[in-house]
């Protein structure tokens, strides 16, 4: 699908660059550094010790990587997308925005208002046409007609659907929350949930709903596109279910292969299966 050559192409001189501000942050950095920094960041689990330069280039080669994904799935010139739990992070926005610019519509349903609004200010900055909704995105009827969109995205999404349910059936409210301090605790849930009943009576039927809502959403010919990735330090924490977490985008195709709407596996041939997937719906 992509070499590290082409993906660094992208990130550092190219269209994903631009959104980056070029070279900014990179300066200081020889080819040789950025080089070694884009294997450790792309390297799947990422690798535990990632050097300064790898830390800089991690966004925009993560941007680069949907950006060529996206650009292979002959979207239309003016691409309605939908992301699901964007958070804070930018690879979707990036690369639409790197691709279709202002012709681009994106929106995305996301709960935890602190991440949406640094998100918003990531959105102010770019050209493409935008919206937030701040709702669980298992309501995505109460917002959308069916065949809505030409994509839906997943990035690195289906732990913040499955931590978000474990969440809300310990009582605890995500939508106004500091994520980042509060995320051991909820990985930590569900842990004790998928050792409890592998997720069955919570986590699952949330991303089964959310799943046939995004299936219901796309149009015909449309697709749905996951990541996931795991960090090796984290598979060495006693706390971290590092099973779950390098299973997250199996977990994922056996609930959206088995839905009422049915929809076909299209992965781009190169992309490891482990941590990519892309369905289209017939
Ligand atoms: C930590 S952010 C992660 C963003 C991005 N997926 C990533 O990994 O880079 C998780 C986001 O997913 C949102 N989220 C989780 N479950 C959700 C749901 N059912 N509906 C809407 N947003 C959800 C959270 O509120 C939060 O804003």
């Amino acid at each position: 699908m992509w070499t590290q050559e082409q993906l660094m192409a992208e990130a550092v001189g190219g269209r994903v660059s631009q959104r980056f501000g070029d070279r900014q942050g990179l300066e200081h950095f020889t080819p040789a550094e950025l080089h070694a920094g884009a294997k450790q960041v792309l390297a799947r689990p990422q690798a535990a010790e990632v050097s300064p330069a790898g830390r800089a280039l991690g966004a925009r080669l993560l941007a680069a990587q949907w950006t060529l994904l996206l650009e292979s799935l002959d979207l239309p010139a003016a691409p309605q997308v939908l992301e699901l739990c964007a958070g804070s992070s930018d690879p979707v926005v990036v690369a639409l925005d790197a691709l279709f610019g202002s012709q681009a519509s994106y929106v995305t349903v996301n709960l935890n208002q602190r991440l949406a609004a640094e998100l918003e200010a990531r959105l102010r900055g770019l050209s493409l046409q935008w919206r937030i909704i701040p709702d669980d995105a298992q309501n995505l009827a109460e917002h959308f007609a069916e065949a809505s969109f030409d994509c839906v995205c997943f990035h690195h999404a289906v732990n913040d659907i499955l931590q978000t349910a474990v969440a809300a059936r310990h009582g605890y409210d995500t939508r106004d929350i500091d994520w980042w301090p509060n995320e051991q605790m909820m990985i930590e849930w569900l842990g004790e949930q998928h050792a409890a009943d592998g997720l069955a009576s919570v986590g699952l039927p949330e991303l089964r709903r959310i799943l046939e809502e995004a299936a219901r959403v796309v149009r015909p010919g449309g697709t749905l596109c996951f990541d996931h990735w795991t960090w090796a330090y984290h598979l060495t924490l006693d706390w971290f279910p590092g099973d779950l977490f390098n299973a997250m985008i199996p977990l994922a195709r056996e609930v959206a292969l088995g839905l009422s709407v049915p929809l076909e596996e299209v992965t781009p041939p190169g992309l490891d299966r482990q941590w990519w997937m892309v369905l289209r719906k017939p």
